[in-house]
């Protein structure tokens, strides 16, 4: 393609750029990371959630590099604000800090993210160019934009059918926490849940914040709000949660019988303290949250990077990392990982924990829940569930044994049981119409390799439009064939002329050399540039 070949003169003018200055690769393994640790049009609001994630790489980095006898990695985390001209801001630092020379393995490994189908179809139309590989949450076709789903919740939804079947319920308060802005997750298990409870003929009632009307059966997703449990009296409440909630419901004093089922998954060593720790937030800030509900975006994230290093580790096996990799084999390597992956998770099966709490009582492990394929069944022998869970890689149905009857159900949780077996008369017969925000229509699009001249020349644009200082050497190069070729004519674009003249004035300003010669001399002398560069890049997003 045409455009193709004018981004191979725009990148092999920045490389000319570029090798003078520097002729070797760091030492460690590059990994970059976009993600919006500011979530906000003016990026000025942290990100709960950016912060996690931010803080997260740089703890599994440093886990991997301290256990690791190979190769030590170095994970660059990029904020891109959540926008398409953050996202392309975030890709050129993260391909200037890699260095554009070193741009493969066992140097640089490839991008992880962005986050949004519109953010990557922008980055992507630079970096597919440079055949860097992404891995990304959001489904696509692309031979460079590797897909790694996210783990699926439906496992939480069979865990909670599995304790209302014991439960014997026939009706239950649905209740969630729909006005928190990162409640994708809770909304989508909160609709799964309801919808194969009416399939199972329950009763369900979803609580509506105007109402006291609760009954005395409560599921909760997420974690429930302080006041919550004040609100209710001796009901039994079952909380479903993602994250680990024991001590926040251990220090809960309340009159109603609490059950907890929690994914039984450690929680990362010291990625609490150190996201309440972060320097990011800054006292005007206000103070550090940790919201355990995050792990899944965390776990997803310290996937992404095991597939990368797997995939190094692969090739490095046949000897073969020492020279210069072919980007597209580089690419097969990690696709043929991802997928290995995508399958292994989809067969393994989750395990639940399952404890209970009644009144200042610390809570009491009962037992466990395993969810695999279709099938959901509760151990209620601790030790027994222990062993198994170590083997968790065995996975075929065989090696769970019988689940256990009745006989070993821990004898509180008997003790509820005959009281929850008594007849309820206060089902609900209406489901009310559940709200449930629209927010993520993104999920239906496929990412596609085509682009059109139109959007590629708009990109070209945005590119222009932004991080003049930031990116002198590359942007200089941009901007001299952008001049000298005619044909692109940013139509559509209300600032067309405002950007010509910005143009002319940015050539006066910084004295555009009219040369190869004379910039080439600039860039000589570059070094020092760069490292100054890099320390402002580094104080920014580091
Ligand atoms: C890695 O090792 C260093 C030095 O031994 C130690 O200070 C640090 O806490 C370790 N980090 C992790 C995440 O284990
Ligand atoms: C997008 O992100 C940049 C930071 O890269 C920020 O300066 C800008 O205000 C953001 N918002 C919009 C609407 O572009
Ligand atoms: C929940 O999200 C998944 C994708 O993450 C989607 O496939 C599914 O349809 C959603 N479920 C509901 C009930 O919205
Ligand atoms: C809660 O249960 C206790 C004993 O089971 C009973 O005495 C009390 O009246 C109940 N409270 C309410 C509000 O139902
Ligand atoms: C799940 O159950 C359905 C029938 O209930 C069956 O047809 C399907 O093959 C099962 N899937 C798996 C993965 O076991
Ligand atoms: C699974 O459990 C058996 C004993 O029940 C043990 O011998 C075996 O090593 C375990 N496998 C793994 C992978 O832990
Ligand atoms: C109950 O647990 C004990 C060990 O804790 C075990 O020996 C016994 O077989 C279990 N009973 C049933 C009915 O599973």
């Amino acid at each position: 393609m045409g455009v193709s070949r004018t981004w191979y003169v725009i990148l092999v003018v920045i490389a000319a750029c570029t090798c003078g200055a520097r002729t070797e690769c760091g030492e460690t393994v590059q990994i970059s990371f976009l993600t919006s640790v500011h979530d906000d049009p003016s990026c000025t609001m942290l990100s709960p959630t950016g912060v996690t994630l931010y803080e997260a790489a740089k703890l599994l980095a440093e886990i991997h590099n301290n256990k690791t006898d190979g190769f030590e990695i170095e994970i660059t985390t990029v904020d891109t604000c959540g926008n398409i001209t953050g996202a392309l801001k975030a890709m050129m630092k993260a391909l200037v800090w890699a260095d554009v020379n070193c741009l493969y393995p066992p140097y640089y490994l490839g991008i992880i993210g962005p986050d949004t189908t519109t953010n990557i179809e922008a980055v992507y139309k630079v970096t597919s160019i440079l055949k860097v590989p992404h891995i990304i949450k959001k489904p696509s076709i692309s031979p460079y934009l590797h897909s790694l789903t996210e783990e699926s919740n439906s496992y939480l939804v069979e865990g909670i059918l599995k304790m209302i079947e014991i439960l014997k319920w026939k009706s239950f308060t649905l209740v969630t926490k729909v006005d928190d802005e990162n409640d994708d997750d809770v909304q989508n298990i909160t609709k799964k849940l309801t919808v194969n409870a009416i399939a199972n003929n329950l009763c369900v009632i979803i609580h509506d914040n105007d109402k006291e009307d609760y009954t005395s059966h409560i599921v909760h997703i997420g974690k429930p709000e302080n006041n919550f449990f004040n609100k209710l009296k001796n009901a039994t409440i079952l909380i479903i949660s993602e994250g680990n909630l024991k001590n926040y419901l251990n220090h809960i004093d309340s009159i109603n019988t609490i059950l907890l089922l929690e994914d039984s998954r450690n929680v990362i060593n010291g990625l609490e303290w150190r996201v309440e720790n972060s320097q990011w937030w800054a006292p005007d800030n206000g103070l550090g949250r940790y919201d355990a509900e995050e792990l899944k975006r965390v776990r997803w994230l310290e996937n992404a990077i095991k597939i990368y290093v797997k995939a190094l580790n692969a090739l490095c096996k046949n000897k073969k990392c020492n020279n210069q990799i072919n980007a597209l084999e580089w690419n097969h390597i990690v696709s043929n990982m991802l997928m290995t992956y995508n399958k292994e998770s989809e067969a393994a099966p989750k395990f639940l924990n399952l404890f209970m709490k009644k009144k200042t009582s610390n809570l009491e492990r009962l037992g466990d829940i395993v969810v695999h394929r279709n099938k959901t069944k509760v151990y209620w022998d601790k030790s027994k569930m222990d062993e198994k869970e170590k083997n968790v890689t065995e996975k075929t149905e065989k090696n769970y044994g019988a689940p256990r009857n009745n006989n070993n159900m821990s004898y509180i949780f008997r003790e509820l049981l005959k009281e929850e077996n008594k007849p309820q008369s206060r089902c609900a017969t209406a489901v009310k119409q559940i709200k449930i925000k629209k927010k993520d229509n993104e999920a239906t699009q496929v990412l596609v390799s085509g682009m059109s001249d139109n959007g590629w020349w708009t990109m070209v644009c945005t590119i222009s439009g932004i991080g003049i200082t930031m990116f002198l050497v590359g942007i200089l190069a941009v901007y001299v064939i952008y001049t000298n070729v005619q044909r692109p004519k940013c139509a559509k674009n209300k600032n067309h002329l405002d950007r010509d003249t910005n143009l002319r004035r940015m050539s006066n300003d910084r004295e555009l050399p009219t040369t190869i010669t004379t910039r080439n001399q600039r860039v000589l002398r570059s070094p020092h540039r760069r490292g100054s560069d890099r320390s402002t890049i580094s104080e920014k997003s580091v």
